[in-house]
């Protein structure tokens, strides 16, 4: 992927050699219409992530870590860091060096349940990093023999929340102690930690807010069955974001507040409160222009798929993102067709069911934009077949 400073000649003649687009005036579908992009094109609102970082973090009473992985777009960092997220969720040492690189004070936590030796040596003595999460005792034995039998970590058992159907991806199947193992990690954890955490993912764009009040109380009983005391309690990310505008999704204010409900209900207030809030920061901070290469009846061949930029589009995630067709030539003449898309590779997994909505008359060299792709697109695109190449511009 790259920024606008080696796009086309035609792009610097608009816009000067700056990666971002200086007149606020600029309206994104102009901006399509003078590109004509051959290429897929993620088109930034950084003003738009700095919003939702500051909203979140007001909402919220304790520390908000952003959650890297979702989009490490160095803008889409800076945007959240001007919204006052300052601190980071990071899984691996490439995350760590970016973050680390654009904030050296940031404090960075390293939230894989499953790191590499080599990586929480280089955590700890390169980057000053304490934070370790782990869901496993061989994980304990891993941090405290890469950190030489550190003094001053803070350790975090991550917990299996129960199954939750309300997630678009469940994130207690993978990682996560279950209970029996929990109690048994906060009490081993204890003694070689200077503070303890909890922490949870209840599941990837949850769309029930009670899920974290669930998962408050189920922690709330692992914490007492263990007879420890813990520090922290992490409420993770899985803040929903309404694809399309539907109002019953909650907000990510609705998932705070019912888990600050069961946490007085469970008179756990006192504990320090973290949260890993990833999707809900960023999903409506990006849209991605794509380009129709060809149309079979109700398939639009477009050059950019589920191993690019629309992973989550594709039918094992089946994220219905609002699409806008813009012409190439012509105006559209006002009926629409639902439609299935093909992405560019030649494989057969690589297509997205939808349906999407577009115009009937849409053809080759139109572009279709995908709305609310600021979440697990930049961050997931792949190569696959040489059609990794996107380019990005910031308003
Ligand atoms: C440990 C952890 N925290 C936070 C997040 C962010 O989750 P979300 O984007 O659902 O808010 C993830 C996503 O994979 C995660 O694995």
């Amino acid at each position: 992927m790259s920024t606008i400073r080696p796009f086309t000649e035609r792009i610097k003649r608009h816009y000067g050699s700056n990666d971002y687009i200086e007149n606020e005036n600029q309206n994104w579908v102009s901006i399509i219409q003078q590109l004509k992009p051959a290429k897929p094109l993620y088109i930034l609102f950084p003003q738009l992530i700095t919003q939702n970082a500051r909203a979140f973090a007001q909402a919220f009473p304790g520390k908000a870590l952003y959650a890297v992985k979702t989009n490490p777009d160095p803008n889409a960092i800076k945007a959240i860091m001007a919204g006052g997220i300052k601190n980071f969720d990071v899984a691996s040492l490439e995350e760590i060096r970016l973050v680390h690189s654009m904030c050296p004070q940031a404090e960075m936590h390293f939230m894989h349940p499953i790191k590499t030796p080599e990586d929480i040596r280089s955590a700890y003595f390169d980057y000053g990093i304490r934070h370790f999460v782990l869901d496993h005792e061989d994980e304990l034995y891993k941090i405290m023999r890469e950190t030489d039998l550190a003094q001053d970590l803070h350790l975090t058992v991550r917990i299996a929340c129960p199954k939750n159907d309300s997630a678009l991806i469940d994130f207690s199947s993978k990682f996560g102690a279950n209970r029996e193992d929990a109690i048994m990690l906060l009490q081993h954890c204890r003694s070689v930690s200077k503070t303890l955490g909890i922490s949870f993912h209840v599941g990837t764009q949850t769309e029930q807010s009670a899920r974290y009040a669930m998962a408050i109380h189920y922690s709330a009983a692992i914490i007492r069955e263990s007879g420890i005391n813990v520090d922290s309690i992490n409420i993770g990310g899985g803040y929903p974001v309404a694809y399309q505008g539907d109002k019953n999704i909650p907000t990510h204010k609705d998932c705070i507040d019912s888990a600050l409900q069961a946490l007085k209900e469970e008179q756990l207030e006192d504990l320090n409160l973290l949260a890993e809030p990833g999707r809900a920061l960023v999903a409506n901070g990006a849209k991605l222009v794509t380009r129709v290469e060809l149309r079979k009846d109700d398939m639009l061949y477009i050059n950019d798929g589920v191993y690019g930029g629309l992973f989550d589009a594709a039918k094992w995630v089946d994220t219905l993102f609002p699409t806008t067709a813009i012409s190439c030539d012509r105006p559209f003449d006002g009926d629409t067709t639902p439609y299935r898309l093909s992405g560019p590779t030649c494989d057969s997994l690589d297509m997205m069911n939808g349906p999407f909505t577009l115009p009937s008359d849409i053809d080759m060299g139109d572009w279709i934009v995908f709305d609310n792709v600021g979440a697990y697109s930049q961050a997931i695109r792949g190569n696959f077949n040489g059609f990794g190449h996107a380019d990005v511009i910031c308003i």
